[in-house]
């Protein structure tokens, strides 16, 4: 059996850092927050040149105090791309927000500009755009765009922590950026996790107070805040992790151009494109299959995992149907027709999985 993703072999790779991590943090007494939490807090705004990284609950989570954060009101409008995980807009509609769906670019699958334009009207407040596979989304343009029109942006960097654009790393792109320490992730925990960064004091210093029940002081709350924390022993795992996180981006790029080679010649399948300035993290390796059904025969026939990241767009997602929006989102309704993601990460043995797809295709 293939795995997906082989957090196994990951685990035995570096038992024994994790063993130690793991037993320290529970001889210390201290699950919640304390210096795992911290040391990690620091690492991640070392790594990514951060002024400020705090650690929170899950990727959902951050986005979630990103939007409160910058002071999202009931009505306002948040524009999210309309091909990606469903939590930039879930989170801006369960705040009471009204989430406007981006169409993407057909090759890079990343929110177009050009949509997010289009969608810009009174009520339109920022823009949540997501490093969609493990690339970055394209931040210049973004960003002109949302300075033009006084607009807040979030980076929903859930699956693209590590990544550079132009030799800028991810994570540093938002007003606030935020990631996912899902176990599922590029760098994945146990259990649940996440962070935000930001570069803006006074949003580090809002973004701690709603983590932590609107309060500074204990049992004093100045707003209403909510409870989003990291645990040590996930905080001890992540550490772990983070030593080996460089090898192992080389390791999932070195695959990633592996699958290249091979699907480059295969006609009717596309690798996502990687735009140029970019490096990705590959959380997904995502081709678009002009007959799938005929591919995910030849995966299955070969014993090949696959996943369908996404099946269909969000606005036709049955939570979001009510708001009327998305027919015209060509690109984004086709890539959920064409996308096949295939297993991916630093353990990943593609030279066996292209063995195998050689012999049925
Ligand atoms: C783009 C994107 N945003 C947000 C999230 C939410 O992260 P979490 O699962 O940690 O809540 C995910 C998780 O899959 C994601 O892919």
């Amino acid at each position: 059996m293939i795995p997906f993703i082989n957090v196994r072999a990951q685990r035995e790779a570096y038992l024994s850092e994790f063993k130690q991590a793991e037993q320290e943090v529970l001889d210390s007494g201290c699950f919640i927050g304390g210096p795992q939490v911290q040391a990690l807090e620091t690492e991640l705004a070392e790594f990514t040149g951060a002024k400020h990284a705090i650690t929170c609950g899950s990727g959902t989570d951050a986005l979630t105090i990103a939007l409160l954060a910058l002071g999202l009101e009931p009505e306002d409008e948040v524009i999210v791309p309309d091909f990606t995980f469903i939590a930039p807009a879930e989170c801006v509609m369960r705040l009471g927000g009204i989430p406007k769906f981006a169409d993407i670019d057909a090759e890079t699958l990343q929110i177009s500009v050009e949509s997010i334009e289009s969608l810009i009207g009174e009520k339109t407040r920022g823009i949540i755009a997501v490093n969609l596979f493990g690339q970055c989304a394209p931040y210049a343009e973004i960003r002109k765009c949302a300075r033009a029109n006084n607009l807040w942006l979030i980076e929903d960097s859930a699956q693209a922590f590590g990544a550079m654009q132009n030799g800028v790393p991810a994570c540093t792109f938002g007003d606030i950026s935020i990631t996912s320490f899902y176990p599922a992730k590029p760098l994945g925990c146990y259990g649940d996790g996440g962070a935000l960064f930001t570069a803006n004091d006074e949003l580090a210093k809002k973004i701690r107070l709603i983590a932590n029940h609107g309060s500074q002081q204990r049992y004093i709350h100045e707003i209403c805040g909510m409870n989003s924390r990291l645990d040590a022993l996930q905080a001890a795992v992540l550490r772990v992790k983070l030593r080996h996180f460089k090898d192992e981006l080389k390791k999932r790029s070195e695959n990633a151009s592996k699958y290249n080679e091979f699907f480059n010649a295969v006609p009717g399948i596309a690798p996502q494109k990687i735009a140029v300035g970019n490096t990705s993290t590959y959380a997904q390796y995502t081709v678009l299959a002009d007959d799938r059904p005929a591919f995910l025969k030849q995966l299955e026939n070969a014993g090949v995992p696959y996943c369908i990241h996404y099946p269909q767009p969000l606005h036709t997602q049955p939570c979001f149907k009510g708001l009327n929006q998305g027919i015209g989102n060509g690109n984004a309704i086709e890539a959920c027709q064409k996308v096949v993601s295939l297993p991916m990460c630093a353990f990943t043995d593609v030279d066996e999985i292209i063995a195998r797809l050689k012999k049925v295709m």
